[in-house]
């Protein structure tokens, strides 16, 4: 991911066009299902219209967003069962996931973060956990097989690199990105949640010791207080790791929440997980459904001022995914954890009624806000198919709506059946360098400058191109 403002975004794509809403009964799973089923067509016509469509799983301007939208649309037929965009999902995943099973190939690796990666693996994880069908096409990887590659590109890059900070991913991978000096917090969360849920899945111990190591390094690092259970964006290897950027984003909290979820589950509700679940929840709460919001899942930092840029359109989608998990895995929490997703389907809902039921992203607010794009859609797909958890736990029942057989997500040993492979990833090739610590010297600022530039030039481009084809 990358710092690109979005001012212009909400400039460029906002219209005065206003339609009826999305109206959501929570507790009828009809309603929420076709209120999923709006949003992902909306979604899905926006993929279908890229400029980049001869790529599968290629987004405009941006590569990991794609990970996150198949996640949503796996998430959408694993509570619904309507299947129709499963073969836009099994492309675009299939092709991402690249020769080495790890969704690192040359086209974008010299341009990714940790997260850019992690994104992807982590919806390999949905796609395997929900059950969702292997590619049968002869030579396929299976889900379980890309998020196991991606893992060890992730955990090489962890062990050649124990020394700055004492430890922890980095955000950039390339030394030529400015992010290459910073460790971030999604990074790690998100690579601690994937260790957490290959060791629910497979059983096996290296990834436990694994999400061990990374949730140990973050909470003695300035990046995870846990004792108020407050997490940092960002801190910087030149600084010796003790500076920190506090912006609040709900992605950062929902990375470690549903990692300590699936350990909690696993360890028959270890103590260590139940306060880590526990603490989290409470930040989530009291920062992102703010009261004076009705307890709605609010992007706090930008979406009241309307400043959230593409990446950051994501992150509810991603948070309502895995509070929904959360919700399966720590049944004790569905109770607290259901009634907020609900508020959030119907209060999105509200907040779509732009043309053809185009969502904003202002959901604590019923007046529309003039934004629309895929972000939206996506997210709004995402809290309206995954409220359906509702269903599979004490949350009630809906006349007429079976939740799925197994909603799990399941493993190996109660249903899962995605083919085990633990040795993908660029350690079976050659291709992948462990970095270097090297001094960046002016001439690599530069360099990075010029890659940012190419980057955004490109995505204003791109977004360009979606107001002149006029489907917005
Ligand atoms: C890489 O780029 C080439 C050229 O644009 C394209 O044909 C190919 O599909 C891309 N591969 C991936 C994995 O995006
Ligand atoms: C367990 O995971 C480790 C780390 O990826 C791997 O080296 C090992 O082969 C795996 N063991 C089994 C039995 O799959
Ligand atoms: C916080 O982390 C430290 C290790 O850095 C650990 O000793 C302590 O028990 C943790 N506290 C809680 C409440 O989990
Ligand atoms: C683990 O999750 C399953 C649902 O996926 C649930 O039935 C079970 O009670 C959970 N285990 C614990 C220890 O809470
Ligand atoms: C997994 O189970 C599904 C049915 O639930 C089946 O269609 C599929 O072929 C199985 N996959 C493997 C790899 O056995």
């Amino acid at each position: 991911m990358r710092l690109i403002t979005s001012v212009l975004l909400a400039q460029l794509l906002s219209t005065p066009l206003v339609s009826a809403a999305i109206t959501v009964n929570a507790q009828n799973a009809d309603s929420l299902k076709s209120a999923a089923k709006t949003a992902a067509a909306s979604s899905v016509k926006f993929y279908n219209d890229r400029a980049s469509k001869l790529i599968p799983g290629k987004f405009d301007g941006t590569w990991w967003e794609a990970g996150a939208f198949f996640t949503f649309l796996i998430n959408y037929w694993h509570w619904t069962g309507d299947d129709q965009y499963n073969d836009i999902v099994t492309e675009g995943m299939s092709w991402q996931g690249g020769p080495n099973n790890d969704f690192f190939t040359s086209n974008y690796s010299s341009y990714l973060g940790n997260d850019d990666q992690e994104f992807w693996a982590l919806g390999a994880m949905t796609a395997a956990e929900q059950k969702f069908p292997d590619n049968s096409a002869p030579g396929s990887a299976s889900w379980l097989a890309l998020a196991q590659g991606s893992y060890n590109d992730f955990a090489d890059r962890w062990n050649v690199d124990k020394e700055s900070c004492k430890g922890g991913l980095r955000w950039q991978i390339s030394p030529i990105l400015s992010g290459y000096d910073a460790k971030n917090a999604i990074s790690n969360g998100a690579f601690f949640q994937l260790a957490a849920r290959l060791y629910r899945y497979t059983g096996n111990q290296s990834y436990a010791d694994m999400a061990e190591t990374v949730w140990d390094w973050s909470v003695q690092s300035v990046l995870f207080d846990n004792q108020t259970w407050f997490i940092n964006d960002l801190t910087h290897i030149s600084e010796n790791c003790q500076d920190k950027s506090d912006m609040q984003w709900t992605y950062n909290y929902g990375s470690y929440l549903a990692g300590a979820a699936f350990m909690y589950n696993k360890t028959n509700g270890a103590t260590k997980w139940k306060s880590g679940v526990e603490g989290l929840l409470g930040s989530v709460w009291a920062t992102f459904f703010p009261s004076k919001y009705d307890n709605v899942l609010t992007e706090v930092a930008c979406d009241p001022i309307k400043t959230c840029n593409r990446d950051q359109l994501c992150f509810k989608g991603l948070m309502a995914d895995w509070l929904s998990k959360t919700a399966m895995l720590v049944p004790e929490q569905a109770a607290a954890i259901i009634p907020k997703l609900q508020a959030s389907a119907v209060a999105a809902g509200k907040q779509c009624s732009g043309s053809g039921n185009q969502c904003g992203m202002q959901w604590y607010s019923s007046t529309y806000d003039g934004t629309s794009g895929i972000e939206q859609e996506m997210s709004a797909l995402s809290i309206f198919a995954n409220t359906l958890v509702s269903f599979a736990t004490n949350g009630g029942s809906s006349p007429g709506y079976t939740p799925p057989s197994m909603p799990g997500p399941v493993t190996a040993d109660d249903g899962g059946n995605s083919t085990s492979n633990p040795s993908g990833g660029q350690s079976s090739g050659d291709e992948y360098q462990p970095p270097k610590q090297t001094p960046i010297t002016g001439g690599d600022r530069a360099g990075a400058a010029i890659l940012t530039l190419l980057f955004s030039t490109s995505w204003l481009a791109g977004m360009a191109w979606l107001v002149v084809g006029g489907i917005i």
